[in-house]
């Protein structure tokens, strides 16, 4: 006899008392996100999702393969919250192209989502403030807030934060810290120049605030010209903590990154991922080891930013014409992201349902702005889509916002 299904309670659920924190926000834009990816018949420009036919699967399933057949055990016992020493070694020999780092220098996290939530828990009190580039990742801003930080946004323009908005707002607001998204930024897909890095490095410098840099994106280059973090410039190793993934690189799934800081931070850093989760899997860490060390991750990632830059270049076609007059464009040379200010008038959120109706789904941008949001703006991701798609879709989407005249 087969046992019947437990039943699940549908009327009068028991609610909880849910923290200030968390109250009111039974959705979030990030939840939205995979949502509107998931629409049936709907060609989704809304996640920054790589496009999984791009996966190196092959070398992925040697390196696993080859970690539980030679170190099984160790790969499913617990491990150390710092992270495995292989995967540390691999991520110091990376950073150290620019950035001259030791492993002991590495904590290992899951997926640099978990680092934000593991800097906001060691560096923040509530009521602190944390600057950040408006627009910048949303996800960050909700870790900072969910520790019951004041975000506030800082002006940017199409070379990232301006320092002299940056300078005056750490006079005016005293923040803990300063969260920087410096190449082929999340949402807007930006780069900073070499000469703005080293303003925004004199200005952290001057006021002696710290720096959360943050950089997932930074080796999707279409050009060939990578940039170095800002935490590589003079003085300022010791004043940021470099957060990476290999979400955006090898996978997303396997929830793999790490943080690079100095001094006694990296203990702090250590207590925070202990108390949030121990350490990151094992198998996992210890099989981004194995791939980093055998497989060829740069070849890899010229690869895919190939497709993504034939990608780049079929969105930036199609939207071109279709966009009112007046509006801003972004031109990323990496990354994964265009985003677009239709400009006054414009709601691009009230647009969206009509979008979806026409069977093209993007993210309306108003969440990425902690304050005051350009709420014409939308973020469109490239990669996920072969260009004919793109173009298809990108038409359709022309059409909704002929349909919406400006108001
Ligand atoms: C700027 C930025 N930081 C962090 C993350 C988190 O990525 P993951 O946790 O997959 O490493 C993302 C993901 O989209 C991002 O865009």
């Amino acid at each position: 006899m087969t046992p019947s299904a437990p039943q699940v309670p549908t009327q009068h659920p028991y609610r909880f008392p849910v923290a200030a924190r968390y109250a009111g926000m039974e959705s979030s834009p990030l939840k939205d996100i995979f949502a509107l990816a998931a629409l049936d018949g709907v060609v989704s420009f809304a996640g920054g999702i790589p496009d999984p036919e791009l996966f190196a699967l092959e070398d992925v399933t040697a390196a696993y393969d080859w970690v539980l057949t030679h170190q099984g055990h160790r790969a499913l016992q617990y491990g150390v919250s710092e992270g495995e020493a292989e995967l540390r070694e691999q991520a110091a020999r990376r950073l150290s192209r620019d950035l001259p780092t030791d492993a002991s220098q590495i904590r290992v996290t899951s997926g640099s989502q978990e680092g934000l939530f593991v800097v906001a828990q060691a560096l923040l009190e509530p009521a602190d403030v944390v600057l950040v580039e408006s627009p910048t990742y949303l996800a960050a801003v909700q870790a900072f807030s969910a520790h019951g930080a004041r975000v506030i946004g800082v002006d940017t323009d199409d070379d990232g934060v301006i320092p002299e908005a940056l300078e005056q707002a750490i006079r005016v607001h005293h923040p803990r810290m300063v969260y920087l998204i410096p190449t082929f930024q999340n949402p807007t897909g930006r780069t900073m120049p070499v000469a703005r890095r080293q303003m925004v490095a004199d200005v952290l410098q001057r006021s002696d605030v710290p720096l959360i840099e943050d950089d997932p994106y930074g080796a999707l280059s279409f050009s060939g010209s990578t940039w170095a973090p800002i935490a590589a410039l003079p003085g300022m190793g010791a004043r940021t903590i470099l957060l990476n993934s290999m979400s955006k690189l090898m996978s997303p799934g396997v929830r793999i990154g790490w943080m690079r800081a100095e001094g006694p931070i990296l203990d702090t850093l250590a207590v925070a991922k202990a108390a949030i989760s121990m350490q990151s899997s094992v198998v996992d860490q210890l099989t981004v080891a194995r791939y980093l060390e055998v497989a060829d991750l740069d070849a890899h990632v010229a690869r895919v930013s190939a497709v993504y830059r034939a990608r780049r270049d079929a969105m930036a076609a199609a939207i071109a014409p279709v966009l009112p007059e007046g509006a801003h464009v972004t031109h990323p040379e990496g990354g994964m992201f265009l985003w677009a200010a239709l400009g006054e008038g414009y709601d691009a959120q009230t647009m969206l349902a009509d979008a979806v109706d026409a069977g093209v789904a993007y993210l309306p941008g108003w969440s990425f702005f902690a304050d005051h949001a350009d709420r014409s703006t939308m973020r469109l991701s490239f990669v996920t889509h072969a260009p004919a798609v793109i173009e298809t879709a990108i038409g359709r989407l022309g059409e909704v916002i002929a349909a919406h005249p400006r108001r």
